[in-house]
């Protein structure tokens, strides 16, 4: 177990890792979490999927793998910080190590970030610093980028704006679109996002302040680059 302090928190790695995934949609992500437990290459276990949307197909890939599913729907509360508060409650009964966010399509409070201090993930479609927020290949196509990517990063109470852990980035070609681009981002999100994961789980990573920590050494300000 780890605390939710504001001090730096380092997973045990004599312990077997406990995740809850966070999604709003087609769970993708979650997916590759899914095999990534299954073949070994991640060592955790997924407690529960939780999802704000009662309709979001990723709930059927996590039933599929037989994880409990809970819905939080956010339309049934009347604020935001209600939501979360049954939000928290709701993931702190499986008393998770790790929360990941996959893909959840919600704008976090202060107080539920606080509470997951050290132990809260997210990945996002650009660069970071570049492009938090929406429409990130469209922006980055618009800009006339050479290059796009991914960034996985503990979360924080800046919107997309916490510490870096691993960046993929891949080439922007003439004929790109949105969606072309999105989808082969989709590809290397499904190799960094469990790798950090792994690196948590083996009590390599840790948040230390402001910044992502990997074997003791302070990451740069945009992560690891992934090259695989
Ligand atoms: C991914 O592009 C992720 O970077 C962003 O939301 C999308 C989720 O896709 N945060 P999926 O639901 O995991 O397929």
């Amino acid at each position: 177990m780890t605390t939710n302090s504001d001090a730096a928190t380092r997973f045990d790695p004599r312990n077997r890792c406990k995740l809850v995934v966070l999604i709003s949609g087609s769970g993708s992500n979650l997916q590759s979490f899914i095999d990534n437990t299954e073949t070994g290459q991640l060592n955790a276990e997924i407690s529960a999927v939780f999802s704000n949307r009662p309709n979001a197909t990723g709930l059927d890939r996590a039933s599929e793998a037989h994880i409990p599913t809970e819905i939080v729907d956010h339309t049934l509360h009347k604020s935001r910080d209600d939501f979360d508060a049954q939000l928290m409650q709701r993931i702190d009964q499986y008393t998770p190590d790790l929360v990941i966010l996959a893909g959840f399509m919600r704008i976090l409070t202060p107080g539920f970030v606080k509470h997951f201090n050290g132990r809260l993930l997210n990945i996002h479609p650009s660069l970071l610093p570049k492009y938090p927020g929406l429409q990130t290949h469209q922006r980055a196509i618009d800009a006339g980028d050479h290059e796009a990517g991914a960034t996985v990063h503990f979360v924080t109470e800046q919107l997309d704006g916490g510490p870096p852990i691993v960046q993929a980035a891949i080439n922007i070609e003439k004929d790109d679109d949105a969606e072309t681009l999105a989808n082969r981002i989709l590809t290397k999100e499904h190799l960094i996002y469990p790798l950090a994961a792994q690196w948590f789980a083996e009590g390599r990573l840790h948040l230390e302040g402001e910044f992502a920590v990997l074997d003791n050494e302070k990451l740069p300000n945009k992560g690891y680059q992934f090259s695989g």
